[in-house]
This record gives structure tokens, sequence and C-alpha cells, in this order.
């Protein structure tokens, strides 16, 4: 099931071509994107999925459609969603520098999934991650802007290669790790822990996307009286923590059970007390 809506708020075929094969998002994953999280025709967090897909183009250095462009397809996939038979959607907004050589004006579109079983089985059961090596200094953000560290970027294929690597591993997850041992990010969510009544998680000064599930989580827990820190902590903190959760947008708050083979803590109240804090914002 797909809806794909274009940024003038028409629906078009989703099993029709849409992009040209010079377009620098094909030939160059040249481009960047957002997904977000529909849950019975609400967009959760789409303030701050917006002003993420603004700093990304600003990273690019690339223009960016209007806001209300994308506001209007936003909503035109959300209005033609079947809402009866499916109260999840996952909606992808993409856009892209454009043609190669051409003047520069960027591509974009908004496409609403189905969420899959296999998401839903994670955010259920939790997940067994591995961490892996990212081979970068959490204080190279700055010094190097051309390295696009913290921008979402249509550029994944590394992250993906990460997760296929976990797979082998027998995992279904990755937990990044920078060259001085700290805990990053994975490649598709982020990573928080409890130690006590403290939700910690890592700074995007480190380089790592900021996520904005992990924002509403912290929200919600500072409203309920969990004190929340955002600074940078060793691997070997995930091993002593109350609990290990990797936040994202369709994936949620989903409890990590295993790391790199041994089990850590997991607690299931704990769990269920993020889960309805992170819920309590909709
Ligand atoms: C690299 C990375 N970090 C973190 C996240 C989590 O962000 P959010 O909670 O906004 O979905 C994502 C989302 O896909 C991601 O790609």
């Amino acid at each position: 099931m797909r809806v794909l809506a274009l940024l003038d708020g028409t629906i078009v075929d989703p099993q029709a071509p849409l992009f040209r094969a010079d377009d620098l998002g094909v030939t160059r994953g040249d481009g960047i994107f957002e997904t977000i999280l529909v849950a019975d025709r609400q967009p959760r967090e789409i303030g701050p999925h917006l002003d993420r897909l603004e700093r990304s183009a600003g990273l690019m250095q690339m223009e960016l459609p209007e806001r209300a462009a994308w506001e209007r397809a936003v909503q035109a996939v959300i209005d033609n969603w079947p809402w009866d038979t499916d109260p999840e959607m996952a909606l992808k907004l993409v856009c892209t520098r454009g043609i190669d050589g051409g003047d520069g004006t960027p591509h974009g579109f908004a496409m609403g999934m189905q969420v899959g079983e296999d998401t839903r089985r994670k955010r259920r059961d939790g997940v067994a991650a591995v961490t892996l090596e990212r081979g970068y200094a959490p204080d190279l953000k700055e010094r190097a802007p051309w390295l696009l560290l913290s921008a979402k970027t249509l550029s994944y294929a590394v992250n993906m290669a990460a997760m296929r690597e976990a797979e082998a591993r027998g995992a279904e997850e990755v937990i990044f790790t920078a060259t001085d041992g700290s805990v990053l990010e994975g490649p598709t969510s982020t990573v928080v822990i409890a130690q006590g009544k403290t939700l910690l998680t890592t700074p995007p000064s480190s380089g790592i996307l900021q996520g904005t599930t992990q924002g509403a989580l912290f929200r919600a827990a500072e409203r309920a009286g969990w004190r929340t820190e955002v600074s940078k902590f060793p691997a070997s903190s995930l091993f002593e923590a109350d609990g290990v959760w990797m936040c994202s947008s369709v994936r949620l708050v989903t409890q990590v059970h295993t790391i790199d083979g041994t089990t850590v803590k997991t607690d299931p109240d704990l769990h269920t007390e993020l889960t309805d804090l992170y819920e309590s914002n909709y």
C-alpha cells in the first residue's frame, strides 16, 4: 500500500515513474528526507520533522521548497489514506537537489506506506543489537561540515550496510560508536538509556541526528519528574544501565534486550512507563 503526493498536493500513481535518470538524488543520493509516523490521521512531531528537514537542507546548501508545500503534500497523503483499514502510516518526505546540470530546482514528494509486521514485532518484543564502529570522532561535526554529520541525507547505504552486518551477527539493530568509544546512535534511531530516575542520550554536537522521538519522550519524562541529560557516554554504560532503548518515529521506543550477545537489564514496568510517557504526548 502506497499513497504518493507531489508538493502541489496532486495524488499520483505510486507505481508510475516519477524521477528522471539524471536526477542527483538518483545518481548521487544527493538529497534529504524525513520519516514521520501518522496515527489516526495525526502526524506526530510534524513541526520538529519539518524543522529538521530545513536544517538538513541548510547543511546541504540546498534549496528547499517552502514549508506550506510540504504541509500540503502531507495533508493530501493523509486525506487519501485508507484509515478504516490501516490506522497507522509511515510518511516519507523526500527532496533531491534536482537535475544534474539543471537550474537547481529541488524535486520532492510525500509518500505514505504501511507499517510492517516486522516493525510491530520489534516494538512489542524488543531487539538484540550489536555495537559497530562508525569511524568518526565526536568532535568532528564542527570541524568538517562537508561530512554532513547530523543531516538526514538520502545517502543511507552505509546505515543499511550496518543493519546487514548486524543480521550477519545474529542481531537486528546497531549501536554505532565513535572513535573514542562513546555511543553515537543507531542507523535509523536514537539511543536512550535509563540510569535510576535519569534518562540519558547522546548530544547532536557529536554528529548524530537530533531525534524527534527522543525529544518527545524527554519532554513527557520531564513533565513526569524524570531527570533528562544530553551528554556523551561510553559504550560500557549500555551494560550498566537500568534499560536501553532505540527511539525512532516508526519503531517508537523499542527496548534493547541483548548487546553484543550479552543480555542487558530489561524491566517490563519501566518499558511500559516510558512507552506510556511517549504516547502521552498524543
Ligand atoms: C540516523 C538516525 N538517527 C536517529 C533517528 C531517529 O529520529 P526520529 O526519532 O526523529 O525518527 C533516525 C530516524 O530515522 C535516523 O535515521
